[in-house]
């Protein structure tokens, strides 16, 4: 299976559910290809922000090689899953689906944990540190539903 991680920078969310995703897929053996993008074209080849790849270290988990890309349409044709992060990530990958199976692979993330919530993973840019760690917990909690829905983990 692969899933694709999209927020709108893809420097502070989507990478950081990238690292989640991934690590607990090799925790539990499972094989599922993860990759993030943004739905913007700002932050394309940069680095995760810092203060996501702190957070991330601060779980074992090590994002600091990963690079920002933009979500293109060829990605409906390259995962099976994709997860956005809010709300508005949602209405712009939406609007570049093509057909009912390409608009069927997207959901919200937090609808793993909180079932049709429609709750946003919020965006920790402007914020401080505890909106990294808030996001992380969030992300762990979705990626734990999400392995048990797919996987029976
Ligand atoms: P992300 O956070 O979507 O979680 O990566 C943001 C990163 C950068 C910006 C906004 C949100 N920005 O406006 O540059």
């Amino acid at each position: 299976m692969k899933v694709l991680m999209v927020c709108l920078g893809n420097i502070c969310r989507s990478p950081m559910a990238e690292g989640v995703f991934r690590n607990k897929a090799l925790e539990n053996g499972i094989g599922l290809d993860v990759d993030s993008c943004g739905t913007a074209n700002y932050h394309v080849g940069e680095h995760p922000d810092p203060r996501s790849v702190k957070k991330s270290e601060e779980y074992g988990i090590d994002i600091s090689n990963l690079k920002g890309r933009q979500f293109s349409y060829d990605d409906f044709n390259k995962f099976d899953i994709i997860l956005t992060m809010d709300r508005d990530n949602y209405r712009n990958v939406i609007a570049l689906a093509q057909t009912e199976e390409d608009k069927a692979k997207v959901k919200m993330t937090l609808n793993y944990s909180y079932p049709e919530s429609n709750m946003d993973v919020p965006d920790p840019w402007y914020g401080g540190e505890q909106g990294f760690e808030d996001v992380f917990q969030l992300l762990d909690q979705a990626a734990n539903a999400f392995f048990k829905i797919h996987f029976d983990e």
